[in-house]
């Protein structure tokens, strides 16, 4: 453990589960976003939240790549989303008030780490931009729905 890492001490450790996280939370009727929740780490929170009672929309960048993963999972709502286009990013939070209620629960666990160097349109470097920037401003202009819940 390095000097600047304290245990946050939640009970969990590498091994939980997502189901282990999960348990004693009843997130029935609630409405999730989860994104990257089309494949590894992503895809089994959208499992556990949906086998839980939750409605979740996944953003995907290939929505076909993303159908295909989730396609034997129910209460799941696919969206296009590439988190290195604030366009993209923008055109998700405007549609979301008007295709659901409130969002409930958001998950930023998409990412990406150690691409080979590439841009987006402003001139940021990808990891930073899908992981910190593209999360930041997916979250601020969600904010309204998330208060409405
Ligand atoms: N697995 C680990 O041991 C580990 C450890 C530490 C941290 N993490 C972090 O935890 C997160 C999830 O890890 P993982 O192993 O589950 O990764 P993964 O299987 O590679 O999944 C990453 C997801 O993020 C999506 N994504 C990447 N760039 C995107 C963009 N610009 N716009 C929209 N979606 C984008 C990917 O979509 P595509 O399918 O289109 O590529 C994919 O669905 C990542 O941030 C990762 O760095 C993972």
């Amino acid at each position: 453990m390095s000097q600047t890492q304290t245990p946050l001490d939640s009970g969990f450790g590498a091994a939980s589960t997502a189901m282990e996280a999960i348990a004693g939370i009843d997130p029935t009727g609630k409405t999730a976003l989860v994104t990257g929740g089309s494949s590894g780490m992503g895809l089994e929170i959208t499992c556990a939240l949906v086998s839980a009672g939750a409605k979740v929309v996944v953003p995907a960048r290939n929505l076909e790549k993303a159908r295909a993963a989730l396609i034997a999972i129910e209460h799941v709502e696919l969206v296009p989303l590439d988190l290195m286009d604030p366009a993209s990013i923008k055109s998700l939070a405007d549609s979301f008030p008007a295709s659901h209620r409130s969002l409930d629960i958001l998950i930023n666990n998409a990412g990406t780490m150690l691409n080979p160097l590439t841009r987006d349109s402003r001139g940021y470097e990808s990891q930073l931009s899908t992981n910190h920037p593209g999360h930041f401003e997916l979250a601020v202009r969600l904010w309204p729905a998330l208060g409405e819940g």
